[in-house]
């Protein structure tokens, strides 16, 4: 496993890879890697002939309040996770290499990023689309894994790589959760012992909107409610939002018909804010 630092030296294998032919699975992080994002690597690993992992705390995704400088940050530690299932390259650049002197374009993806996590977070998805963007111009991959704990992103990613035609295909991967449902992410590091069993409380209130699908209930404020109730009942709870909207534009839907739902929500545990979601569909 090679870690690289440079764009210009991912770049330069990157066109040697595809000159060769080879399947180039790519999996995007931030690091302070968990097993959520291992389960991507895995997949890539299945996937592609050769796999390489960015790590890359991206700035612009950060509100001016928000973590950046207190993301949690060990590169050696996930390099030496990312060794053990067999990751060809490691691209961990500095924030000069990807976003160079002088830099002024930005990528924002129109419609999907005003609602849920845009309207709480403004400016987040600019950032995204933007690195994502960078990074695919960098690594050209065949296929880019990402993850369904953030479906809006998920959405915003498959949105851009149409748009701007990018010949890569978008793989979704299951969240991942934690023993006692609570899916699993960087932020759960700045969780007190107690929140983190107290947190576990977002994903019954998502079950619990899936069993009430199951049972018939097709009225979305009545789902919204089901979950609103659960979370509100543990006190260390903070709700940011309850949404049920159309997985495939994300607007919101009052009656729960053929298409697929997505159940959103965000819940500030202290000062950590946790996101997760569910998928309604007739199927399940
Ligand atoms: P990060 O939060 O590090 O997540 C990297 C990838 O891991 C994302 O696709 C995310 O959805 C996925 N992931 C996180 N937790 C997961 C879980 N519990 N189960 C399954 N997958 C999970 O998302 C980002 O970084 C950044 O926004 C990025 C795309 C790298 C752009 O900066």
């Amino acid at each position: 496993m090679e870690i690289i630092n440079r764009k210009q030296r991912m770049a330069s294998i990157a066109r040697k890879l595809r000159r060769e032919s080879k399947t180039v699975g790519f999996v995007p992080t931030m690091g302070a890697l968990h097993e959520g994002h291992i389960t991507l690597v895995k997949e890539a690993r299945q996937m592609s002939d050769i796999v390489i992992v960015s790590i890359f705390v991206n700035p612009t995704q950060f509100a001016p309040n928000e973590d950046f400088d207190r993301y949690p940050r060990d590169l050696t530690a996930d390099a030496a996770m990312l060794a053990e299932y067999e990751v060809d390259y490691v691209f961990a650049p500095e924030t000069s290499e990807i976003y160079v002197p002088g830099f002024s374009t930005y990528v924002y993806v129109d419609g999907l990023t005003e609602t849920l996590e845009g309207a709480s977070r403004p400016g987040h998805f600019r950032g995204v689309a933007t690195v994502v963007t960078i990074l695919f111009n960098t690594v050209r991959p065949d296929l880019a894994f990402f993850g369904s704990k953030d479906a809006q992103q998920v959405g915003v990613i498959k949105r851009l790589t149409r748009d701007l035609g990018f010949e890569t295909e978008i793989v979704v991967v299951p969240t991942v959760r934690e023993e006692l449902g609570l899916a699993m992410s960087s932020r759960n590091a700045y969780l007190s012992e107690e929140e983190r069993a107290k947190a576990s409380i977002i994903y019954h209130a998502l079950r619990d909107a899936k069993l009430a699908f199951k049972n018939g209930e097709r009225n979305a404020s009545t789902i919204a409610q089901i979950v609103e109730e659960k979370i509100a009942s543990e006190p260390l709870a903070r709700i940011d939002y309850v949404a049920v909207v159309s997985n495939d534009d994300l607007e919101p839907v009052e009656k729960i018909e053929d298409s697929e739902v997505l159940v959103a929500v965000a819940v500030r545990f202290g000062k950590v804010r946790l996101i997760d979601n569910v998928v309604l569909n007739r199927k399940q």
